[in-house]
């Protein structure tokens, strides 16, 4: 099943999501539609929020589809290292149609559980490593937005509010 994009406004996206206990059939489902609701929106990452249901959720793939191994499943993720520094465009399905630069580690070390319930690290960088703390910010109900300068976010938020008034939005 393929859920619509929850879109910037949303309270859902504001606040920080709940923890997951339970890993049941009901969760792998939610899982495989997250996959198949990202690449419907040509995403490299969705976290659960996203698609209003607040729970610490997330689902990665930056090769976008070409390499069946790199879909992770984040599940309760934690970040627990940061190295280096990068800098470049950074979107999000949430706040289509805008993009900014955004300073983030270059190499980043998520701790979560897998839909099984197992806890693993994962180690990234550049693009995977953005996607780690995309996703995590997510859960925590933050956005990329908050991470650019006051000046260029009243932008961005002005001309969303000049578009929900259009009904484009
Ligand atoms: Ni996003």
């Amino acid at each position: 099943m393929i859920y619509p994009i929850v879109k910037f406004g949303d309270p859902v996206l504001e606040k920080p999501s709940a923890e997951v206990s339970v890993f049941n059939e009901e969760l792998k489902k939610l899982l495989e539609d997250m996959f198949e609701s990202m690449y419907a929106a040509r995403g490299v990452g969705l976290a659960a929020p996203q698609i209003g249901i607040s729970k610490r959720i997330a689902v990665v793939d930056v090769t976008f589809k070409e390499d069946p191994g790199a879909r992770l499943v984040l599940i309760n993720p934690v970040i627990v290292k940061k190295e280096g520094r990068q800098r470049s465009s950074e979107g999000c399905l949430s706040i289509p149609d805008f993009r900014e630069d955004v300073t983030r580690a270059k190499t980043v070390t998520v701790r979560a559980q897998d839909v099984d319930g197992k806890f693993f690290e994962h180690t990234g960088e550049d693009l995977l490593a953005r996607a780690f703390l995309h996703e995590t910010d997510h859960l925590n109900g933050k956005l990329y937005i908050s991470h650019i300068s006051a000046l260029k976010r009243d932008l961005i938020k002005r001309k969303i509010k000049k578009m929900v008034k259009a009904g484009e939005w």
